[in-house]
């Protein structure tokens, strides 16, 4: 039976996030810029990863707690050796009315053409990729490392192909970098089946520099485009999903927009994640987490997993998003996005 675990705020353990390598062969200017994760950049050693072993032990622990949604993420996680593997194994697993788990990766695209067809085989049910812009110059600027825009829509379509999907496209805007791109993105995407998702900018970890000026809000993203193609309201397909829905109202499909800045979800957050490196943390803008691996190391067994597990969600009452909008968010050290996953 579904545990009934509830955190301090009632909020109940439903997602896992699980990232696999803290590597990408992108240098996002936003996530990994290149004067921060440059040749001296110290990356985790590979024993410092959590293996296969490891990852499932953790998630089937998760999965009998409640969990019925797992999302494997990065740095870029089609850069881990092995990790169809990986995916066969979660894919195996059962909540507790024998139902499969949603099985979804975060994924720049660059590898989709090669690895879609074998993900797809060993059982995963969907890609979400990031294109953040159209423009091929601006593409290549904002990846930092000239990495052709044409390749990772080829990548999408695979991925397509591959059944996949439907595939979601995320597209981070960023106030004088892309928001002039926010209605011929949304022409790109429109009536192919793909949804695409806006993101608000947001201040994780330290080494972005975020203000607040970059934020382009949700609502202005949304009139912007229905002043072209109207828009209407479409109902949650899943309970506290980070994207509010909108639907052309022609039937051309739907769009999302993912608001962390000025319409905070933590009321509704259900979500946990792991950091390659097998930290347990609560919030996407934790600067702690409980460490997993020391535990599995110590030889623990899955009694004891699952105590941890509870233990910490039991006590956990992060927020951090709706403190910010309350100008009461900690100024502390954060987690990089290439650590957590996003
Ligand atoms: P779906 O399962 O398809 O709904 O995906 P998702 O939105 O859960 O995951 P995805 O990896 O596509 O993330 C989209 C954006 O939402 C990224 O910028 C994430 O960092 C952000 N995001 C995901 N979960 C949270 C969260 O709990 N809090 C905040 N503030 N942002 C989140
Ligand atoms: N704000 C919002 N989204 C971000 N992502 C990376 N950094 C940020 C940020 N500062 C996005 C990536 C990817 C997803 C997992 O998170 O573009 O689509
Ligand atoms: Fe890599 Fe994604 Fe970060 Fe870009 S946003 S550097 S692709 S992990
Ligand atoms: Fe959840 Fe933290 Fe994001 Fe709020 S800021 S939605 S608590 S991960």
């Amino acid at each position: 039976p579904s545990s009934g675990l509830a955190d301090r705020r009632g909020r109940a353990l439903k997602d896992l996030r699980i990232s696999v390598t803290d590597h990408c062969n992108f240098r996002c200017v936003y996530c990994m810029p290149k004067e921060i994760f440059g040749r001296d950049y110290v990356f985790m050693e590979r024993d410092e990863l959590l293996s296969f072993d490891e990852i499932e032990r953790l998630a089937r622990s998760a999965v009998a707690l409640g969990v019925d949604k797992l999302r494997i993420t990065g740095g870029e996680p089609l850069l881990r050796r092995g990790i169809e593997d990986l995916i066969e194994r979660l894919a195996a697993l059962r909540t507790p009315d024998g139902r499969k788990p949603d099985l979804a990766l975060t994924t720049n695209g660059s590898a989709l053409r090669v690895k879609a067809e074998a993900l797809k085989a060993a059982g995963l049910d969907r890609v979400t990729v990031s294109v953040d812009s159209l423009s091929e110059e601006r593409f290549q600027a904002i990846n930092d490392v000239r990495f052709p825009l044409a390749r990772v829509l080829d990548g999408i379509e695979a991925a397509s192909e591959a059944g996949l999907g439907p595939v979601k496209v995320n597209a981070v805007v960023k106030r004088g970098v892309n928001d002039d791109e926010i209605v011929p993105l949304a022409e790109h995407f429109r009536g192919t089946g793909i949804t695409l998702r806006f993101i608000e900018y947001m201040d994780v970890g330290s080494s972005n520099g975020w203000r607040l000026d970059d934020v382009v809000p949700s609502a202005e993203i949304v009139r912007t485009i229905s002043a072209v193609h109207p828009l209407e309201p479409a109902a949650e397909a899943r309970y506290g999903e980070t994207a509010r829905r909108w639907r052309y109202a022609d039937g051309a499909g739907e769009i999302g927009v993912i608001s962390s800045v000025t319409g905070a979800f933590c009321g509704t957050c259900t979500r946990a994640r792991i950091s390659a490196d097998g930290k347990l943390y609560t919030c996407l803008f934790a600067n702690h987490g409980f460490d997993l691996r020391a535990l599995l190391r110590d030889g623990a067994d899955d009694d004891a997993v699952t105590a941890a597990l509870t233990g910490v969600w039991e006590t956990r009452d992060d927020r951090y998003s709706e403190l910010r909008a309350a100008n009461a968010a900690p100024d502390r050290d954060r987690i990089e996005m290439s650590y957590i996953g996003g």
